[in-house]
């Protein structure tokens, strides 16, 4: 790929005269010819969603996620979709026979059934097999165990995992066909391999959540097509992965009542507002340092709140392990969840539940290092999404609230004498 570039590198003098090329004529934006190309769908609402409107046709999309999470199955039920709506779909399955994808298939009902498989990891074989098909959409999965004898390092290593995608990106676009390279994430989160992936393809989406856990989500980290704000949730039932549209109202319900250690957090999932439960546990310990422990959280996030927490309310954490976990396995990744983390916490070290025995009380905003509390995208949103449910008690940023402390008194001034845990 490093070709010598000759006229860089024999650039004998500086300033000299470029030789004088053809003259261009810039044309406004407004006068390009931008066609319109119909998208895919999927026919997987929030799928399409997090896409930007469905699959664009000639483009490449990175699906990342870590073993178990459901890539292999909304892939199979995304072209069982399109074939069944008279697109030419092609399953490229190389981790898994075509009989162990049969198998998967005939839970997700009949329309996964009509896809056409290829169970190969030759990529020669594969490009051969895209070019004589000419799909409409192609899944690769997953591009790790793609390769190629011409190509140097082993299956999943950096330089194959990159070979492969852009000799498949150069088919992509020159024959039109939408490609879903389906990539495994290791748990750290580290995207390893598909990572190096990223400048490459247009679209990179992310699955996370656990596997043990029902709900996951799709978001976009990337999307040249779209927001990158979106995400979908789904629920992964023994028939396939199910969209959960109303979600917030799914949370709320499940949301434990009255119980210390529980407040529900107003938060937003891109454009969308998502109501859920964060839990708090904290507990006496004698370990040095004491546990902290983060799910669906970001744990630097979580450090910072209990740092907060410590230094700018009278709540003491130093001989406590703390817990904290957003119900259903949902992560949020957005500062606006700060102040529920700590009001949950500060609820478990209490004792003391937050809101009243019909309501649980609801919050959101970002935490500075002054105990302050800052502005969340969209208040109103997420208002509006807590009103819906019914929240009447929601604690956010406004000028009758100004810090953490402020907070506290307003989520405790009904119970009188609280009793400190530390
Ligand atoms: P899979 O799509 O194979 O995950 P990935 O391709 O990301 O590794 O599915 C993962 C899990 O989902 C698997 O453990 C079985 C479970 N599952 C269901 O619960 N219901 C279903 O209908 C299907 C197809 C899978
Ligand atoms: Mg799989």
């Amino acid at each position: 790929m490093e070709e010598a570039r000759p006229t860089a590198s024999t650039s004998s003098g500086v300033g000299k005269a470029v030789r004088a090329g053809r003259a261009l004529t810039p044309v406004p934006l407004g006068q390009v010819e931008a066609p319109h190309v119909a998208r895919l769908g999927t026919g997987i609402g929030e799928f399409d969603r997090v896409l930007g409107g469905g699959l664009v046709p000639g483009s490449l999309v990175l699906l990342g996620g870590s073993p178990g999470i459901g890539k292999s199955t909304i892939v199979t039920s995304a072209l069982g979709n399109l074939s069944a709506a008279g697109r030419k779909a092609l399953y490229v399955s190389g981790e898994e026979s075509a009989a162990q994808v049969r198998l998967r298939a005939e839970r997700l009902g009949p329309a996964a059934l009509g896809v056409p498989i290829v169970a190969e990891t030759d990529l020669g074989a594969v490009i051969a097999t895209i070019e004589a098909e000419r799909p409409d959409v192609c899944v690769v999965d997953s591009v790790q165990v793609m390769s190629s004898p011409d190509l140097t390092g082993g299956p999943g290593s950096v330089g194959q995992v990159r070979e492969v995608a852009g000799r498949l990106m150069r088919v992509a676009k020159e024959r039109g066909v939408a490609v879903i390279l389906v990539g495994h994430v290791t748990k750290e989160g580290a995207l390893a391999g598909p990572r190096v992936l990223e400048h490459l393809v247009d679209c990179v989406l992310s699955f996370e959540g656990e596997r043990e856990r029902t709900y996951r989500t799709l978001r976009a980290l990337k999307n040249r097509f779209g927001s990158t704000n979106e995400a979908g949730v789904f629920e992964m039932r023994d028939e396939g992965l199910v969209e959960v549209e109303d979600a917030s109202a799914r949370f709320v319900a499940e949301a434990t009542r009255n119980a210390p250690g529980s407040a529900i957090l107003c938060a937003m999932e891109g454009s969308r507002p998502l109501l859920v439960e964060v839990q708090a546990l904290v507990a006496p310990t004698e370990l040095v340092p004491p546990r902290r422990m983060a799910n669906g959280i970001d744990r630097n996030r979580l450090a910072l709140v209990l740092a907060v927490l410590t230094r700018h309310t009278n709540i003491s954490l130093a001989s406590s392990d703390v817990f904290v976990s957003l119900a259903g396995g949902v992560r949020i990744d957005e500062p606006g969840a700060d102040l529920a983390v700590a009001l949950a916490v500060a609820s478990a070290a209490k004792g003391i539940p937050l809101g009243d025995t019909q309501k649980p009380l609801a919050a959101f905003g970002e935490l500075g290092l002054t105990g302050e509390l800052r502005h969340a995208a969209h208040p109103d949103r997420r208002l509006s999404e807590a009103q819906k449910f019914g929240l009447t008690q929601v604690l956010h940023p406004t000028d009758t609230l100004p810090n953490l402390r402020s907070a506290l008194n307003s989520a405790f001034h009904n119970h009188h004498a609280p009793a400190q845990a530390a």
